[in-house]
């Protein structure tokens, strides 16, 4: 089996099983880490196919919605598409094992990653940041019937991944939860550089945000 052609079988698993996934792990975010992966790659180096199905498989078995055991769950895939002759057996365990850390669990996991999920881990933390991130931010807190923001609870620091996942607070706190902790957790040079435009977003759309929300607000009696 060719390159070409395992991305394909894999390619077109994913983006079936992913297509319509409300939760902003649906297949145009695969799509977007693949690309932004492929980006990165080409500037940091590292094995142009292990990156790309370590991108496209990402987030197929995410514990938000998969209970399983994730790691079971991708071996079997790779043995369903036909694809497991294609790579040697430990670049397979080596992209597992990187797709099973390079996820944000209410903390930043320390784990050390190949290049190749170092590379995939930037490009997921960039997607999650910027314009798009903000988005995929207010899109998953519509989708667990969050707030977009409750003044009187104010900007709570989560200290604990315990906290951070029973917390269902409004959806500006993600915000000083993650989204603005991620641009100084980039591994490579070429996503810092990407990081820095989205921070700055951010900032600027939060300070909009906080204006208009001061400025509807005192006219209260
Ligand atoms: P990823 O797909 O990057 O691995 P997650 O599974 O943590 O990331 O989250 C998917 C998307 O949903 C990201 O854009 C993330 O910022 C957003 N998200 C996760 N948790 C929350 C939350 N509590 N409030 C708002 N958005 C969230
Ligand atoms: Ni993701």
């Amino acid at each position: 089996m060719n390159p070409a052609d395992v991305s394909a079988a894999v390619r077109d698993h994913v983006r079936s099983v992913s297509l319509g996934e409300a939760t902003g792990h649906d297949w145009w975010h695969v799509s977007r880490v693949a690309g932004l992966s492929a980006k990165i790659c080409e500037a940091e180096g590292g094995d142009p196919l292990r990156v790309e199905l370590t991108a496209l498989l990402h987030d197929v078995f995410d514990e938000k919605f998969y209970s399983g055991d994730a790691e079971t769950a991708l071996s079997g895939l790779v043995d369903q598409l036909g694809v497991r002759s294609a790579l040697p057996d430990e670049v397979w365990d080596g992209i597992i094992y990187d797709i099973l850390h390079l996820g944000f669990k209410g903390g930043f996991d320390q784990t050390p990653l190949s290049l190749e999920g170092q590379i995939v881990q930037d490009a997921d933390r960039l997607d999650a940041i910027g314009a798009i991130g903000i988005a995929r931010a207010f899109a998953y807190g519509g989708a667990k019937g969050r707030e977009l923001y409750n003044p009187d609870e104010g900007v709570v620091t989560v200290t604990t991944a315990a906290e951070y996942r029973t917390g269902s607070r409004h959806t500006v706190n993600h915000f000083s939860e993650k989204l603005l902790l991620l641009r100084d957790r980039m591994n490579t040079d070429t996503a810092r550089e990407i990081a820095q435009r989205r921070h700055r977003f951010m900032e600027e759309y939060l300070a909009e945000f906080f204006a208009e929300w001061e400025d509807a607000v005192s006219y209260n009696r």
